[in-house]
């Protein structure tokens, strides 16, 4: 139960000076100083472009000191944090706010926890292959337990932009291509963040990001447009973000891009008629960062003052560093440019935050003592290896796996032997010495092993060839998108040196996005998409490689053959003239009509076999019954998925779309009989006026362990008569 904290609310707002409620919405990143003489941006960029190396870029940054800004501080000028990740100094800016401000009112410190604090999981579109909710909640909650003792109150996490670009970079921090399974996860990673009571020290808010659409940049381009059509946003963009809103979550962050024509920091319909008075969240939003001032650049706004008015006329509460607010809200509400309300209303969203975090009672949430005693438990790894093992997918398999013990593995490629490229992006409490590689687990486990550097002769007496290829952890993220998506000539010619021995080679791949990768899966012997695995790596693809673990995963984001096929996607419209034979259809020329891998796509060391899919008609669903039996020699566990497709319609629907999924371990021989019901209001579709409608007709069914091979049956669903 949430409490009703309105009265003490209203109270403060009596007692705030303008000057006051503006500094509430301020959020303060730090500014570094000292060692250098450019800003952070050039310095960035001076790595980026080749101008200092990495080395220098991190002897420069740990001898440069942070400006906390405490003198705003203590004028009622800052009312959060982004950025700190220590119990030391959060709890030193803490007292700053608590004692030495007029009104006493508590910080509010963010963070990027994105997969895992000190104790890296999988990246989010790997673990999102677990299709396991139960999961996701438990690594979100060990990420709470770990970021809060390092101080953190709010985390800007989970992203549930739908992707299906995978040229975008940022398809790496989420959920994949599905609006379910987006939506499904978006849910459990709020619960895992926030626990039960958000009071409670170890609980942390969820700020859902990034609100709307910004999956769909233009061409997979990051921070570009967003054409967006209204159907598309409501039934494919919307739905998670409206999921995580159910399940609780505190804040939201607008995205970047704009939503016809609008960008969504200053975008009103968005902020307020449908998240606040459609969907009745009360919680705070924050913008992206420096986003509010880059409505100038953005061609929305005149100068920075016009972005705050607008900003905060949309619904838009805390400004993210770009101190558009702090610099010129006083002056607008002195010329009565942006009313009192407006800022009342956003001031109370985020004082209704802090309230709900417990922060008034309890402003100093964690101490050193506890942040050293919370990193890295054992309980943590192993979550973090069972999470690892689970979002492992298993590509292809020509029977050479799970590998015999006791044979000897040539193992090649950077990854294999590189601790820091495990965390993957955006895991920026991390500490890559954390993590184990593969070699270190080949080391520790007694495996019979040679690390193949580059240059050296291969040698003979290996029984299998391991390569590591795929991307760099900086190739995936925010700000790395990329037009090819195909792997690199030297690791393709890495593959075919190891082919050429006419010994079995296994790509094990790292990587934060689908890849093109058509010749790797015709020529190689197996492949295990491992991706950014986080600090358990070696251990959890050992484990899969020999076959302790027998995997479950599937893909949650199709691989296409190239990166021209980009966005490729199962659940697409069907048009007048689908891909085929013929000449006048809807394909390219120069690749197959599907993909290398679709949606759904993982393979495990057993077999399963679909049979007497049957439904049944009910008042309220549709309910459907299939069984599944383990056929090979060994338990495994099964991804059952469960689509629909509205035949004919009066708007065009999605040839296949995800309805349901189960889980279920399946002994060697075992059959059991798993049942889906579906509501027909989950048949439904937004009409021309975002009404969501059920039509009647025929419908078609499917179940199956991937989206193309499937069972089917049809079904007519006619509204009773009330
Ligand atoms: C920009 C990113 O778009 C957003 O996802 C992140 O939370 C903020 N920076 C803060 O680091």
């Amino acid at each position: 139960m949430k409490n009703n904290y309105e009265k003490e609310i209203q109270d403060l707002l009596m007692e705030m000076t303008i000057e006051e409620k503006v500094g509430q919405l301020q959020q303060c990143g730090p500014s570094l100083v000292g060692a250098f003489d450019v800003s952070f941006e050039e310095l960035v960029n001076m790595v980026f472009d080749g101008r200092i190396s990495k080395a220098d870029f991190q002897n420069i940054m740990s001898s440069a000191k942070h400006d906390f800004h405490e003198e705003d501080l203590r004028a009622g000028k800052i009312g959060s944090y982004n950025g700190l990740n220590d119990a030391k100094t959060a709890n030193e800016l803490q007292k700053i706010a608590v004692t030495e401000t007029r009104l006493g009112i508590p910080l509010l410190f963010g963070y990027d926890v994105i997969h895992g604090y000190r104790t890296v999981t999988p990246i989010p579109l790997a673990e999102s292959c677990a299709w396991e909710p139960e999961l996701w909640e438990r690594t979100a909650r060990i990420a709470a337990e770990e970021a809060t003792a390092g101080g953190v109150h709010m985390t800007f996490a989970p992203m549930v932009d739908v992707s299906r670009d995978a040229r975008w970079g940022r398809v790496s921090e989420g959920a994949g291509e599905d609006v379910l399974l987006s939506s499904i996860y978006g849910a459990a990673k709020v619960k895992g963040f926030q626990g039960d009571d958000l009071t409670k020290e170890d609980a942390m808010a969820a700020c859902v990001k990034h609100f709307a659409a910004y999956g769909a940049a233009e061409a997979g381009k990051d921070y570009n447009r967003v054409d967006m059509s209204m159907q598309r946003l409501f039934e494919e963009y919307l739905p998670p973000f409206e999921a995580c809103v159910k399940a609780g979550a505190r804040a939201i962050m607008p995205a970047f891009n704009d939503i016809n024509g609008i960008p969504c920091s200053v975008n009103h319909w968005l902020l307020t008629n449908l998240l606040r008075n459609q969907w009745g969240f009360d919680g705070m939003t924050i913008s992206d960062a420096n986003a509010i001032a880059e409505c100038v650049t953005h061609g929305i706004a005149e100068n920075t003052a016009d972005a705050a008015k607008q900003a905060i006329e949309a619904g838009l509460d805390m400004d993210m560093t770009s101190n558009a607010f702090s610099e010129t809200l006083v002056k607008l509400i002195a010329e009565s440019a942006v009313s009192v309300e407006a800022l009342d209303k956003a001031v109370a969203n985020v004082l209704r935050v802090k309230f709900d975090l417990g922060l008034f009672d309890h402003p100093y949430q964690t101490s050193e003592e506890r942040e050293k005693a919370a990193m890295l438990k054992p309980a943590y790894r192993s979550l973090a290896r069972e999470a690892a093992e689970k979002s492992i997918v298993l590509l292809k398999n020509e029977t050479l796996l799970p590998l015999k013990p006791g044979i000897k593995l040539g193992i090649a490629g950077e990854q294999a032997n590189n601790r820091g490229e495990m965390t993957g992006a955006w895991a920026i409490k991390a500490d890559g010495e954390d993590c184990v590689s593969l070699i270190d687990a080949c080391m520790t486990q007694g495996i019979d092993y040679v690390y193949l550097e580059e240059n050296t002769v291969i040698p003979e007496d290996c029984d299998v060839f391991v390569a590591a290829v795929g991307e760099m952890k900086n190739q995936s993220g925010e700000a790395a998108s990329r037009a090819s998506i195909e792997l690199p000539a030297d690791q393709i010619n890495l593959l075919k040196k190891l082919i050429e021995t006419g010994k079995p080679v296994i790509a094990l791949l790292f990587n934060g996005r689908p890849l093109a990768i058509p010749w790797v899966a015709e020529h190689v012997s197996a492949i295990i998409e491992a991706w950014h695995p986080g600090v358990e790596a070696g251990n959890a693809i050992l484990n899969v490689l020999f076959g302790k673990v027998n995997p479950s995963a599937k893909l949650t984001t199709t691989f296409p053959y190239a990166s021209g096929q980009c966005p490729i996607y199962y659940a697409h419209m069907n048009t007048g003239r689908p891909g085929g034979k013929s000449k006048f259809t809807s394909k390219y020329l120069d690749t197959p009509l599907v993909p290398v891998y679709p949606f759904g796509h993982g393979l495990s060391y057993t077999t399963f076999a679909y049979s007497e899919l049957q439904l049944s008609e009910g008042q309220e669903g549709v309910t459907a019954s299939v069984k599944v039996r383990n056929t090979g020699d060994r338990e495994g566990t099964e991804i059952v998925q469960c689509y629909i497709r509205d035949i004919v319609a009066k708007r065009i629907r999605p040839v296949k779309q995800l309805v349901d999924f189960s889980k279920i371990p399946l002994q060697a021989g075992e059959e059991r009989e798993v049942v889906f019901y579906v509501p027909y209001h989950k048949m439904g579709y937004y009409d021309m006026n975002m009404r969501h409608v059920i039509e009647e007709g025929e419908f078609e069914l499917f179940v199956g362990g991937n989206s193309v091979d499937c069972l089917s049956n049809k079904f007519l669903y006619k509204p009773a008569i009330s």
